[in-house]
């Protein structure tokens, strides 16, 4: 298909016009195929830092640097041709001044091809935001639990159960707006605060164990789709991919184990 004919990718500001409006569709991806797949259904693809524990087995996101960042984003931008790919800035990646979140976010727009970027956003991040967005670069913020942190949270958790600190999280959304986020993601908090937030703020909400009224949804995709025993309470398993894979290598190891594998050179054709 050439430039001319492809149909254009979803951009950040068509996402931020569809406050209020139809939900926003959003999932994880990490590979081509499954960006691929996905890409016909959602507006956006997150290449989100939770690779580093549904794809590298880490026990949390602190551990994933920004080459396994860059290298997913590659792959994603290689299977997705119409939704908006956003990449998470991994831990230690942009904290600690507006230039380095730019040194390192510019690498990442710039060596994926990606739309945008995602920060977790405290307090300390309006500042860093608004350079990035005066530079040129797109920013979807992240608030309510907040997985990078949650060496300080002391788990994963839901936030905002007491007064101040879901005034805080509140406040992280309006501040990430007003520095010109065009979304924001609200994660891990009650159903009435994340309709604060949804209310409080210019920019679209994508709620994960938040609310239904949120602007659009988003999922981690092995979760939704059943690869591990072990979800967040929230999430609905759409698919039982651990069961299919389970029953599919045991068939498998039957063939082989019974010599019915099928050998033929002949048989060495793709199928579609
Ligand atoms: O890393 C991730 O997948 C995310 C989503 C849970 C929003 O940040």
């Amino acid at each position: 298909m050439s430039a001319q004919t492809q149909r254009p990718r979803i951009t950040a500001p068509q996402i931020t016009a569809r406050k209020g409006q139809d939900p926003i569709i959003c999932l994880t991806a990490y590979d081509a195929p499954t960006a691929a797949i996905l890409d016909a259904h959602c507006d956006l693809i997150l290449v989100g830092d939770s690779v580093g524990m549904v794809v590298h087995g880490l026990t949390t996101t602190v551990g994933v640097t920004l080459e396994m960042m860059i290298l997913h984003g590659q792959a994603v931008m290689r299977g997705a041709k119409r939704a908006l790919v956003v990449v998470d800035l991994p831990f230690g990646s942009y904290e600690d001044s507006p230039e380095t979140a730019f040194r390192n976010a510019s690498r990442v727009m710039m060596e994926t091809g990606c739309q945008a970027v995602k920060i977790e956003s405290g307090s300390y991040a309006a500042e860093t935001i608004a350079y990035l967005v005066e530079r040129g670069i797109p920013v979807m913020s992240h608030v309510g639990l907040r997985p990078q942190s949650m060496n300080v949270l002391g788990g994963f958790r839901a936030r905002g159960r007491t007064k101040s600190v879901a005034k805080e999280i509140v406040d992280n959304a309006i501040a990430a707006d007003k520095a010109g986020s065009f979304a924001v993601v609200v994660e891990g908090v009650s159903e009435d605060l994340a309709n604060k937030v949804t209310k409080a703020v210019s920019i679209p909400t994508i709620g994960i164990g938040a609310s239904a009224q949120c602007d659009g949804q988003i999922l981690v995709t092995p979760d939704m789709l059943g690869l591990f025993d072990r979800v967040p309470k929230f999430v609905k398993k759409y698919a039982n991919l651990n069961d299919d894979i389970e029953a599919a290598v045991q068939s498998y190891a039957q063939e082989v184990t019974n010599r019915t594998f099928p050998s033929d050179a002949n048989t060495y054709k793709f199928t579609k």
